[in-house]
């Protein structure tokens, strides 16, 4: 059976707790496969980057590399995520562009094809994770690595009009077709990027799951919706109704519904429209006014990007002002936490909660909300509040989906999760719970793979378009 090397930027080393869907996914799916996990420490080091650690835990090898400073500056927090992450989410307002982060971006991924190869056995197969490493296959490739290798991306595939504002994207873009298969969350993620590449022209045919290009190459491409540990996230909210963080947030209640809000301090989040919404829904049912609580759990992620640090600064206004308008002496209608939990923790919280509340503007999945349906009692689950705009939605169809942007909506939502009777909260539930458990992350492990054909034999050279970061854009695009 053949290796496989899970490489992502993010890698969750041992007895690490950290607060994102892919790290807390490929965990689980890891565990079932030994085979070597590589990529960043999470470290930012004075000196140069590259050297590389070593460490193996139940079966698992990992091995990761520090970034200098001036990597993680240019890689991470610029071309990453000050314009890969809010392209991808259609934020084009937010989309800052700087040829000198794209050559940093350009560089760190040049290194980790340069340490990465001679790790590499030819019968492994090699899984690259997310935005960070588009164009790791392609200097792999070029390092003369023959293996299998698949992409798949957590975060959304926007439309062709947004992916061609970047400035030489086609430089970058096309280089996902070094890989073997592409896969994305959504049907309508791997539409848009067919219709980017049909847009692209180059001589390439595409189908709807498959990329020919002039060489005789293709490249697959399909849906692939991450799904969580869900058999494990059940027993834990079980369990963890008795942990003491948990028994003093029910006591803390005095009675009251909890809504629970789950998500890393990001703008793709809708966190600003959701605190809105809570005030609209006190404002507009003022007999309910006092009876729901809202919890967000928000921790600080990306804390040294502008964009970032503003909507933190946003945010506690915004709480400060609907605490302010709403609260009593006895109440405060918005808890907002800034620090991270534990799974098991939240799992326990999420158990407690009447409503769930997931609410991004744009989501590529968007895990939390199936691990509050997850971990709820059976037989009086509470009610999942979905953003038509998270992937989760083209799944979890018995969810009450909203427009985030509609404030009233969210708010009419809120009071009818509040007070929704035992029998839809059931019928609700079940039918969600079915889905997340029969698409679940062994499931979503087992069919990327199962997926992923060794389709070059004979590799003959790809004709990519220049890849060199640096470069203006020299043709029409
Ligand atoms: N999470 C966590 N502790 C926290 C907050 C979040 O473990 O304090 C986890 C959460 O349970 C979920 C993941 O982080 O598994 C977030 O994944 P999601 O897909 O919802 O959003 P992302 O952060 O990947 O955009
Ligand atoms: C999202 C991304 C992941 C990322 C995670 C946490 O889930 O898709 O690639 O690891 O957010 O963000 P961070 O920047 O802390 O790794």
């Amino acid at each position: 059976m053949s290796r496989l090397v899970v490489v992502s930027n993010r890698v969750a080393l041992p007895g690490e707790n950290h607060a994102g869907g892919l790290a807390t996914g490929l965990r689980a799916a890891l565990k079932r496969r030994s085979g070597m996990w590589f990529g960043w420490s999470g470290r930012v080091v004075r000196e140069e980057s590259g050297h590389l650690r070593k460490e193996t835990d139940a079966g698992i090898t990992y091995v990761t590399l520090d970034l200098s400073r001036q990597d993680y500056v240019a890689y991470y927090n610029g071309f990453a995520n000050r314009t890969l992450w809010p392209l991808l989410h259609f934020r084009l307002d937010l989309a800052d562009y700087a040829r000198e982060t794209r050559l940093g971006y350009f560089k760190v991924n040049a290194m980790l094809a340069d340490r990465l190869a001679p790790l590499l056995r030819d019968d492994d197969i090699v899984w690259v994770h997310d935005y960070h490493l588009i164009p790791l296959a392609a200097l792999l490739r070029q390092k003369g690595v023959g293996c299998r290798i698949g992409f798949f991306l957590h975060i959304p595939m926007p439309s062709s009009e947004i992916l061609t504002a970047l400035p030489d994207h086609a430089a970058l873009f096309s280089t996902l077709y070094e890989y073997d298969l592409v896969g994305l969350q959504t049907r309508q993620d791997v539409e848009r990027f067919i219709s980017y590449t049909r847009l692209l022209g180059d001589g390439m045919a595409c189908t709807d799951s498959t990329v020919h290009l002039p060489n005789g190459h293709r490249v697959q491409v399909g849906a692939f919706p991450i799904g969580i540990d869900a058999e494990r996230i059940s027993r834990q909210a079980a369990d963890g109704v008795s942990k003491s963080a948990v028994r003093t947030l029910r006591a803390s209640m005095a009675g009251r519904k909890l809504a629970i809000g789950v998500d890393r301090l990001d703008y793709s989040k809708g966190l600003p429209e959701r605190f809105e919404s809570f005030s609209r829904y006190l404002a507009h049912y003022p007999d309910k006014a006092g009876r729901m609580t809202l919890l967000q759990i928000a921790p600080v992620s990306r804390g040294e990007v502008p964009e970032y640090k503003l909507l933190r600064s946003q945010l506690e206004q915004i709480a400060g002002h609907v605490n302010g308008l709403h609260a009593e002496p006895n109440w405060t209608p918005i808890r907002y936490v800034n620090r991270s939990f534990s799974h098991s923790t939240l799992t326990g919280f999420y158990r407690l909660a009447s409503v769930g509340v997931v609410t991004p503007l744009r989501d590529g999945m968007n895990l939390v909300a199936k691990e509050y349906v997850a971990s709820q009692d059976p037989s009086s689950p509470g009610v999942l509040i979905l953003s038509l705009f998270a992937g989760a939605a083209t799944e979890l169809q018995e969810a009450m989906l909203v427009n985030p942007y509609d404030l009233d909506g969210v708010a009419d939502a809120l009071s009818l999760a509040a007070n929704m009777p035992l029998p839809e909260r059931r019928e609700r539930w079940e039918a969600s719970m079915a889905l997340i458990r029969r698409h679940d992350i062994h499931y979503w492990c087992n069919s990327f793979l199962d997926s992923l054909h060794p389709v070059r034999p004979e590799r003959p050279p790809i004709e990519l378009p220049a890849m060199r970061p640096d470069l203006p854009a020299c043709r029409p695009q």
